[in-house]
């Protein structure tokens, strides 16, 4: 027999269907057993009675809450049942796979467990129909992206994860052997996706895995994360990668909002705001005598970088005087930028570059890249790095390569921002963290 999903039940009163979920609870009653079961589209009440079949009603009592079961029955209106007025009368049961009891906890349970522990059993916090939205979301935000790039004519790559030097930091690499050699795990597909420019592919993005050896247990790091990688050729500044990026992430809203909008807003009790464009813009002096205005001190260690206060404060400040939850920081100084950054002006102390910060949280990076051979290797000698393990990389940019830019995007961290999650834990699949390699 062919499976009918739950939410296909109303559509086949009076036939004979299978259904196949979890036991979510059983109310075993003296002559009927209530079975409420569970699959992707919704609950169901399956009723049995019992002096119908002894042998089968002793077997239902013995099926603990959250077994994987198969059930076949007759699906009949029943205007007393709260599930839709509807409950299937079970003819069949069997049992794919009992659940041991007790367990690990009831993630249908009025509390829940500490988050720690909820990560240690993940496939049952999985099991929330919070987190089975949240990934439908997250299936739908990347469909959009996908569309929209589609629209512009980007192109998709898929960049190694396997590298021989550090586009990023050094402090924050994975190393690993690699035959005879040292091998590094991707920090970014930062130096790859500007060799797509020198390829003349002029627009290419790519969503893959991101690694980052960093040692911090905040709510927004993770060692491995996806990365939403975008970079375009023939621009003219950092405005222009700008102005991509907040159509781009209008258009993911504006499909998360029409096709998820309720859902999101019973579930998470967020309403989706597809946000207004142009999104303010301040450069990273401004925002520097903003936050001193308002009292609060960037710790003295950041040196020209914005701490997390500090991106709240701002984010509180665009609030307050736009009435928008997305800000650009431009313009930062060079010495708190990787070597690529473009400089505003030849010899400017400041960079051609952006952080998007949303609802306070940073959740992209991006920038104008220096495209011109010997300024780059400048650059690169000035921030002290050793210009042989990445002369491949200099040497994109000898035989015609645009000028062009791009930006990184966390997904977990996009997420985080659009059903308003406060640890990125909560937003992932499967975290990864200095002190969580299982599951
Ligand atoms: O700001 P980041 O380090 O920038 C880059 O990697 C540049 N290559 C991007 C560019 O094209 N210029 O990383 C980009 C984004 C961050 O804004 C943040 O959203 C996310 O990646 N991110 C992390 N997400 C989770 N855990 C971490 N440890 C992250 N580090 C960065
Ligand atoms: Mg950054």
């Amino acid at each position: 027999m062919e499976r009918t999903y739950v939410g296909d039940l109303k559509e086949n009163i009076g036939k004979t269907v299978k259904l196949e979920g979890w036991l979510q609870t059983l109310r075993d009653q003296k002559k009927m057993q209530f079975l409420i079961l569970r699959d992707p589209t919704g609950l169901a009440q399956v009723a049995n009675f019992k002096p119908n079949d002894e042998e089968l009603a002793a077997r239902i009592s013995q099926v603990n809450p959250e077994s994987a079961i198969i059930v076949t029955g007759k699906v009949v209106e029943n205007p007393v049942v709260k599930l839709g007025g509807i409950e299937v009368q079970l003819e069949t049961l069997t049992v794919d796979n009992l659940a041991e009891s007790p367990l690990p906890f009831d993630p249908f349970g009025e509390t829940l467990p500490m988050l720690d522990y909820r990560l240690d059993w993940r496939y049952m916090d999985l099991r929330r129909p919070i987190n089975s939205l949240l990934f439908k979301v997250e299936t739908l935000v990347q469909q959009a992206m996908r569309e929209y790039w589609s629209q512009k004519h980007f192109v998709e790559m898929h960049s190694p994860k396997l590298t021989s030097s550090p586009s990023e930091s050094g402090a924050e690499l994975f190393s690993l052997d690699y035959f005879d050699r040292k091998a590094y795990l991707t920090q970014s597909p930062q130096f790859y996706k500007q060799m797509a420019m020198a390829a003349g592919f002029e627009r290419i993005f790519e969503i893959g895995p991101v690694f980052r050896a960093d040692p911090s247990f905040t709510a927004r790091h993770m060692t491995e994360f996806t990365g939403v990688d975008v970079e375009i050729s023939w621009i003219d500044s950092h405005e222009d990668v700008m102005e991509f990026q907040e159509r781009w992430l209008q258009y993911v809203y504006q499909r998360v909002k029409d096709e998820y909008g309720d859902e999101i807003k019973e579930i998470f009790g967020v309403d989706i705001v597809v946000p207004e464009v142009p999104f303010p813009r301040i450069p990273m002096a401004e925002a520097v005598r903003i936050l001193k205005e308002r009292g609060y001190t960037i710790p003295a260690e950041k040196k020209g970088d914005l701490d997390p206060g500090g991106e709240r404060e701002i984010a509180a400040y665009v609030k307050e005087k736009f009435n928008h939850d997305f800000v650009f920081l431009t313009d930062w100084p060079a010495t708190v930028r990787p070597f690529y950054h473009m400089r505003l002006a030849p010899d400017s102390p400041l960079t051609r570059s952006y952080d998007l910060i949303a609802n306070g949280l940073e959740i992209t990076t991006g920038a104008q890249r220096e495209h011109r051979a010997d300024i780059l290797a400048k650059q690169a000698l000035e921030k002290g790095l050793h210009l042989e393990p990445i002369q491949y990389y200099i040497d994109f940019f000898r035989y015609g390569c645009p000028s062009h830019g791009g930006f990184g995007l966390g997904l977990a961290r996009l997420m985080m921002v659009l059903l308003n999650l406060n640890n990125i834990r909560e937003s992932v699949y499967i975290f990864r963290g200095p002190t969580r390699l299982n599951p």
